[in-house]
């Protein structure tokens, strides 16, 4: 048996906060502490009352005066763009075509797949994201190398091999056939194999056929645990190619739901452009609109409105999309969100941003038994945040007095500096063990 005991300032969420006040949507503690045994969490609380549930001798990791959460998640990024981040000046279609297919061809080799696997699950952990989910390449190779590396750290990860049978590279293109077996054998080796979950990934509605589409909806038929993923409503261009080539549906989003693709398992990548029709089939299949602000921004797509969505009741997460997104950590995506919203006249508290962080990304899933809070019995992925980590930050943080203004600062000013240490499964990660460990005296 395992235990450690790690210590510091505790914040875990137990719902959506509904405004700056509402301090019961999460537990705060000044002291705090995170029992942890074999990878999970027994309890946290406040320090004086875990501390009296641990074992005579348990190894302490005292990260005071930094604050512990839950791992960060993000639920919508590309493992084979991790070379691709600051590809310059073109939007969405020609940056696929001048800058992505080029470099996901590189992934046919697993040794390469391998080799960025180990730098991509590092920027991961570096930048305090314990689970995302990612699309790999069309080459099983790529979903091997993605999940093997995974394994290997015992992170919960969620990926899978795109699937594309036109409009791409051949190098990049499967059949309606072999996207099917491919994605069937990946899916019987991978998942539910550890903290392995697959998602199905047709990457969008231009890259696939009507038959390739017809396939995807069998698979999520015959695995309905396994998560669904694709690209919706990005870019203009983009929405006017995609309904040319499916003539009979009555917009984008009824492209997917046409094929039985729309379910709560299903994650669409931006959802900037939908009509209120389009918006209110999200609400009721559950499927999830997923925010990815750097992208919108970098690659010049729009605006993604959060007040629509949670107007219609639809779901909606929030993510990092490398490599058209410009950043692997949740704290810059955040910043960015923050901005992209205050343009529309929207705000977003920083108590809701740490939530949709961890528990509310959770939720997107459907893992908030497993990750996103700090619960007895939930899975020990715990970041430890330090506040002053940027001499600027530092100087800032002397005059915040509230815990909602030292989040701000956290979210608007801070990066990978921030991420003093990060544990997977009870297991840290940086190497960087707590300011004072100890041993806690007999
Ligand atoms: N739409 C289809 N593929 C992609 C991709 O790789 N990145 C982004 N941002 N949009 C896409
Ligand atoms: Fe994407």
């Amino acid at each position: 048996m395992s235990e450690c005991l790690i210590r510091g300032r505790l914040l875990t969420f137990l719902d959506e906060p509904k405004g700056i006040d509402d301090t019961a949507a999460w537990r705060y503690e000044e002291d705090g502490a995170v029992l942890v045994r074999d990878g999970k969490v027994v309890e946290s609380g406040d320090h004086a009352a875990i501390r009296r549930l641990a074992g005579p001798g348990v190894p302490v990791a005292d990260h005071r005066p930094h604050l512990i959460l839950p791992g960060l998640i993000d639920t919508h990024l590309h493992f084979p763009q991790t070379q691709a981040i600051a590809s310059y000046g073109a939007q969405l279609l020609e940056w696929l075509n001048t800058y992505v297919f080029v470099e996901e061809q590189k992934f046919r080799n697993r040794a390469h797949a391998d080799f960025v696997a180990e730098r991509f699950l590092d920027e991961l952990i570096a930048n305090g994201t314990t689970t995302a989910v990612a699309y790999c390449s069309v080459h099983p190779e790529s979903v091997e190398a993605y999940f093997s590396a995974a394994e290997a750290r015992g992170m919960r990860m969620v990926g899978g091999k795109v699937m594309m049978d036109r409009n791409a590279p051949d190098a990049l293109t499967d059949t309606p056939q072999r996207g099917y077996d491919e994605t069937k054998r990946l899916i019987e080796k991978w998942h539910g194999r550890g903290r392995a979950h697959y998602a199905i990934s047709p990457r969008f509605a231009i890259t696939s056929t009507p038959e390739q589409l017809e396939m995807a909806g069998v698979l999520v038929a015959e695995h309905p645990d396994c998560y669904v993923q694709t690209h919706l409503s990005e870019n203009r261009d983009e929405i006017a190619f995609a309904t040319s080539l499916y003539p009979q549906a009555k917009d984008y989003t009824d492209i997917y739901a046409g094929h039985g693709l729309l379910t709560d398992r299903m994650l669409l990548g931006h959802c900037i452009y939908l009509s209120d029709r389009e918006v209110s089939v999200l609400a009721e299949t559950g499927a999830v609109g997923v925010f990815c602000p750097t992208s919108n921004l970098f690659l010049g797509s729009g605006l993604f409105d959060r007040d629509r969505f949670e107007r219609a009741g639809a779901r909606w997460s929030v993510a990092t999309d490398v490599g058209a997104g410009t950043s692997f950590s949740m704290l810059e995506t955040m910043d960015e969100a923050y901005k992209v919203l205050h343009l529309q006249g929207q705000r977003l508290t920083p108590f809701n941003a740490f939530y949709r962080m961890t528990l509310g990304n959770a939720r997107a899933l459907g893992l908030e038994r497993h990750i996103g809070s700090l619960h007895a019995g939930a899975d020990a992925d715990i970041v430890v945040l330090d506040s002053r980590a940027k001499p600027a930050m530092d100087f800032r943080m002397r005059t915040a007095t509230t815990l909602a203004e030292e989040l701000f600062i956290l979210q608007t000013m801070g990066d990978d500096r921030s991420v003093a240490e990060v544990y997977v499964a009870g297991r840290a990660m940086k190497g960087k063990p707590g300011k004072t460990p100890a041993r806690v005296p007999e």
